[in-house]
């Protein structure tokens, strides 16, 4: 590593240059308020002082209300031109796939789900995986997870889910009795939590993690054709490894940002990380003869039907220069998309589509997509201007400055040329609260469960008893049903395994003196 390049920041350089205020002026003194004698009353007229107290009294913006805690890295995507075995242009025409060796710039933010911005990176959580694409024809991002499928299929559930899963609102600490609540009251998060508490629950950093969409997209050709699309970021050279719960805790004992700096170092030493992306394709429709709906984001693609085409490759080659800058202003969203991507009817997927850049107007600012990180690197060119902290107007060359709408015939901006047909779904229907009815919310947990090796059974069956000897006795028991209809093993070792647990009254299965943990088995002893 050179000595630029230390994690702490520090370097060996000595710099000749002055320090300034943030309107230019030379400061002389950086040590010392400006006090009637030298022992005060301090002045109000202090400008270097009380700018300097200002500025540092607003560091900070609202954290993310999930995916608080993050690591990210600059890098490239290098396109195949193919899908498998057929021209990708078969099903789409968006420009950064089609060429063999194109190259797309990209910022990917990894991250853990539930905990605040300085939380350990060992937590047993989803890991985020968010890519930027600065494409020629405007910004792409794919908001993936680690894991390929999600707890819910219905955005109205995801402000519950996430106040359950995160600290309880009284002792600020979360609680498994809370978690298991809504998960038990929520059958389809059953395959999900059969991932969660398994190894793949804890991956071990984050190169070494696969990344997924999880929604259901479409890719959409020259001839507006349509069809089903899932992303999967496949890792290569650096493979992937996940942790067993004792050895998080170990890590998490002595370094509880390993995730964020395994990657650091890594970027750093020039051991770039690299990740295949794969498509899963299927053709438009509602699928009757499969057993699951294609929009489910709780359900996988079975592999053997639907295989993975590679059709790029990204390597993650440069560290951010400034955390807060790249990293913590980073703004990602389902919304973003170009010509030649769309949406599904995904239901989640469209809930998500709004939320992204709605918190971001909040967490950012009006103008958030004026930030480098976030801004396209292709031309913007909008008639949309003002808002708190705009530094430019969007404005195109040769553009009469006067004109800030359209149409109009006195130089304004005009309309693009559409670069194919529009791909336009028919869409019918009763206007209804209903669920998809193909919910099937067991059959692949089981199928999972069954697909683990042994010592991934046995380390999800551990971690899962640990996590339900939390719980109330009728949490407990709705969650044995959900795995016994999953796999009847599988609901037979979480029974026996809680039975063996509940007559141990020495066993713990959390430190003592976590209060949320603590109410929580002081609830359950008083109702067995
Ligand atoms: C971040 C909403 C489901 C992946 C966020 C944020 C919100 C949000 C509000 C904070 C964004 C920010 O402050 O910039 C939702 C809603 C969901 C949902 C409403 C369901 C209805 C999902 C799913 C995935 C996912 C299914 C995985 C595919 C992410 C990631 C981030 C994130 C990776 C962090 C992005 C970053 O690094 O800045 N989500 N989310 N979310 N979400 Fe979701």
């Amino acid at each position: 590593m050179d000595k630029h390049s230390s994690p702490s920041g520090h370097s060996s350089d000595t710099s000749n240059e002055t320090l300034t205020d943030r309107q230019g002026h030379p400061i002389t003194d950086n040590q010392n308020v400006r006090t009637v004698g030298s022992r005060g009353p301090t002045t109000l007229e202090n400008y270097h002082f009380l700018e300097k107290i200002t500025h540092f009294d607003r560091e900070r913006i609202p954290e993310r209300v999930v995916h608080a805690r993050g690591a990210g890295a600059h890098g490239v995507f290098e396109a195949y031109g193919t899908a498998g075995n057929e021209p990708v242009s078969k099903y789409t025409r968006a420009r950064l796939f089609q060429e063999k060796g194109k190259q797309t710039p990209v910022f990917v933010r990894f991250s853990t789900v539930i905990h605040g911005g300085h939380s350990p990176e060992t937590l047993r959580d989803p890991r985020g995986f968010a890519v930027k694409f600065y494409t020629e024809d405007g910004n792409w991002d794919l908001v993936g997870n680690n894991l390929k499928i999600f707890f819910i299929r219905d955005p109205l559930k995801f402000p519950d889910m996430v106040h359950a899963f995160k600290p309880d609102p009284l002792t600020n600490a979360q609680d498994m009795e809370r978690f298991f609540d809504f998960v038990s009251l929520s059958p389809e998060a059953t395959h999900m939590v059969t991932f969660l508490f398994s190894p793949w629950g804890i991956p071990a950093n984050y190169r070494q993690m696969q990344g997924s969409g999880v929604n259901t997209y479409k890719w959409v050709n020259q001839d507006g054709k349509g069809v089903l699309i899932k992303y999967h970021w496949e890792p290569l050279k650096q493979g992937i490894r996940n942790l067993l719960q004792k050895d998080a805790s170990e890590i998490q004992g002595q370094n509880f940002n390993h995730a964020t700096l395994d990657l650091y170092h890594a970027i750093e030493q020039g051991d770039y990380p690299e990740w295949e992306l794969c498509v899963q394709v299927m053709e438009d429709g509602e699928h009757p003869e499969l057993d699951f709906d294609p929009l489910d984001p709780t359900k996988l693609w079975p592999q053997d039907q639907f295989p993975f085409l590679p059709v790029g490759k990204m390597t993650l080659n440069r560290n951010p220069e400034d955390y807060f800058n790249e990293v913590e202003q980073a703004a990602f969203g389902t919304g973003v998309l170009v010509d030649g991507l769309d949406f599904s009817d995904d239901k989640l997927l469209q809930g998500r589509t709004f939320s992204y850049s709605d918190t971001q107007r909040h967490r950012v600012g009006a103008n958030y997509l004026q930030l480098p990180v976030n801004a396209p690197k292709n031309r913007v060119a909008t008639n949309q201007s003002g808002g708190q902290m705009q530094y430019k107007v969007d404005r195109a060359p040769g553009q009469n400055p006067h004109v800030n709408y359209e149409p109009s015939s006195l130089g304004g901006l005009t309309e693009a040329q559409p670069r194919g047909k529009e791909h336009e779904p028919m869409v019918e229907g009763r206007l209804v609260r209903e669920k998809i009815e193909r919910t099937n919310d067991f059959g692949q947990a089981g199928d999972t469960y069954r697909a683990f090796e042994d010592w991934e059974r046995d380390e999800l069956i551990s971690n899962m008893v640990g996590a339900l000897a939390q719980c109330k006795p009728d949490i407990r028991e709705r969650m044995i049903s959900y795995f016994t209809q999953a796999d009847a093993d599988y609901g037979r070792r979480v029974a026996e395994g809680l039975a063996a647990v509940s007559t141990d009254d020495s066993e713990t299965v959390q430190p003592k003196h976590d209060p949320g943990v603590e109410q929580a088995e002081k609830r359950s002893r008083e109702t067995d």
